[in-house]
């Protein structure tokens, strides 16, 4: 039939996906019991620390069970998901994002410069949100963010409310555990969450004929400290592998029903002055099937200033970063994500003091 594919999604020959991908072992799957049942033994959340901060170190990756946060909830989140995203276009852009609140649906996304093969609704945590008006670092306006309010499916911003809240309580006990497997104290990141910019986004990745060619999301590290990520039973997330040799390797993270998969973004990465990186992924895309995934991106208030932190530093670790501003990071991202630039987006290298 020689239908061709839009050239805007074409990733380059290097980053193109690798379908005969061997399934090599896994990221952890670590066990949260210890955190999530009454009176745990002080010896268990000991090795739980160590677990997730051996995770962290090795992998940026992991999955965890026992989590705490109700099935059925997320079940509810991925019927409605699916609902939302099966209706008309027409009707999913009358919530579009729209220039005075990135949230809501659009399917234009490009990471580093090639379009996302997917479509999306992002939710924030907190309405309103406050972030900074412009990127400019002299600029000090202040503006609202809101959410957009789908009238379809019934009840669509109730599920999604009590989602946030239970991703809420998840993200400051992984906080915890973080902040714990650093040697600091266990509310050390609380501070940051105050006036949080985190959201929930709802992922749809259609099928698509050239998956050879194209990815649902082009390889990207997530910016904040923290991201919860739900995927559905189709699989298609791909971690890369720490290990410095020349050659790249990706690894499936494999569907495990009802786990959480846990990683560790750039802002994490900077706090622990590189101790915990901030690890790459993508995800493929597939012919025959639809995939959905529901990623909760945990993000600091926006006056935040983002540095390594003075409790892991000294003299002989110097912080590795200049500090930055995470809103005006975050308003930078956004302007120069709506279309294929020639530019690199802003990163948290720009900062590293050389
Ligand atoms: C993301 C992301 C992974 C997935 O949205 O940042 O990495 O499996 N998503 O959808
Ligand atoms: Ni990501």
């Amino acid at each position: 039939m020689g239908v061709e594919i839009d050239q805007a999604f074409v990733q380059d020959p290097q980053h193109r996906p690798n379908l005969s991908i061997t399934k090599a072992q896994g990221i952890p799957l670590i066990d949260l019991s210890p955190i999530t049942t009454t009176n745990p033994s002080p010896s268990a959340i000991e090795a739980l620390v160590k677990e997730i901060g051996s995770a962290c170190k090795e992998w940026g990756f992991f999955q965890v069970t026992n989590h705490g946060v109700p099935l059925s909830l997320r079940e509810k989140l991925e019927e409605a998901s699916k609902k939302f995203f099966a209706q008309s276009l027409e009707d999913k852009k009358k919530v579009s994002r729209d220039e005075t609140s990135p949230s809501g649906y659009y399917d234009t996304e490009h990471t580093k410069n090639v379009r996302d093969w997917k479509e999306v609704f992002d939710f924030l945590a907190k309405e309103p949100t406050i972030v900074p008006l412009t990127s400019h670092e002299l600029d000090d306006t202040i503006i609202h963010w809101t959410n957009k309010s789908p009238n379809y499916p019934p009840n669509f911003r109730g599920i999604l409310e009590k989602y946030i809240e239970e991703m809420g309580k998840l993200a400051y006990k992984l906080l915890e555990l973080i902040a714990m497997s650093l040697g600091l104290e266990a509310k050390r990141f609380e501070e940051f969450l105050k006036d949080q910019t985190s959201f929930v986004r709802l992922n749809h990745y259609p099928p698509c004929p050239y998956p050879h060619l194209a990815l649902g999301v082009g390889r990207h590290k997530d910016p904040g400290p923290l991201t919860i990520l739900a995927q559905d039973d189709v699989g298609g997330l791909e971690v890369k592998l720490k290990h410095k040799s020349d050659q790249e390797q990706w690894v499936r993270v494999e569907p495990t029903p009802n786990a959480y998969i846990i990683n560790v973004g750039d802002i994490m990465q900077v706090w622990s002055n590189d101790e915990y990186e901030s690890v790459e992924h993508r995800v493929m895309v597939n012919s025959e099937k639809q995939r959905f995934s529901i990623p909760y991106f945990v993000f600091p208030a926006h006056d935040t200033e983002v540095k390594p932190l003075e409790e892991l530093t000294n003299e002989n670790n110097p912080p590795k970063y200049r500090p930055y501003k995470w809103g005006k990071f975050l308003i930078h991202r956004k302007d120069s994500n709506f279309q294929k630039q020639n530019d690199e987006n802003i990163q948290i290298h720009h900062f590293k003091i050389a």
